[in-house]
């Protein structure tokens, strides 16, 4: 009995020590997260577009993306960081040219975006229909008028 426990105790410090050292590769290659400078200030329609925009897009639209623990660990990470890199290139409230503005309002209209895998972890950016129609309308006002 005793021999048996012995055997057990030493697979499970070897399996300890694999399991943070997979931690610590996994951390360490777990790519860049950026946050460029931000050279553009957006003219809100109002409080509530902005506050929706920062709950459900701006992760992955502006420069001011929450980065969240598990997207410090590889493989995740490179998933998110891919994801965040695409976002921007289209549509980026921090640089001046914005890219895709004037596409968001319909991007939620037809349920693309916010991005279901995003929502998942994100509770908050889940909105219900009146949210929803308050935020597609501030968002049409807010990228139809003059921005500078
Ligand atoms: C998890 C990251 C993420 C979040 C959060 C997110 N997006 Fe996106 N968005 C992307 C990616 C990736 C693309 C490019 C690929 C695609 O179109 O699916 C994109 C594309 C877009 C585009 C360009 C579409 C086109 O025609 O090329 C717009 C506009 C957009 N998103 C708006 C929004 C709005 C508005 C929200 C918030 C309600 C939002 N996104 C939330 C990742 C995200």
């Amino acid at each position: 009995m005793q021999v048996v426990i012995e055997k057990i105790k030493r697979i499970s410090i070897i399996l300890l020590i694999a399991f943070v050292v997979i931690i610590i590769i996994s951390y360490f290659s777990a790519g860049e997260h950026t946050n460029p400078k931000i050279t553009n200030s957006v003219k809100w329609d109002s409080a509530e577009t902005k506050k929706y925009f920062y709950a459900a897009c701006a992760d992955c639209h502006s420069h001011e993306t929450k980065w969240p623990w598990y997207s410090h660990f590889a493989p995740v990470s490179q998933m998110i960081i891919d994801h965040v890199d695409s976002g921007r290139k289209r549509f980026n409230i921090s640089i001046a040219n914005m890219g895709r503005s004037k596409e968001a309002a319909l991007e939620i209209q037809n349920g693309h975006m916010p991005p279901e895998e995003y929502t998942k972890m994100h509770p908050e950016a889940v909105l219900n229909t009146e949210e929803k129609d308050l935020f597609v309308l501030g968002l049409k006002k807010t990228f139809s008028q003059k921005q500078k």
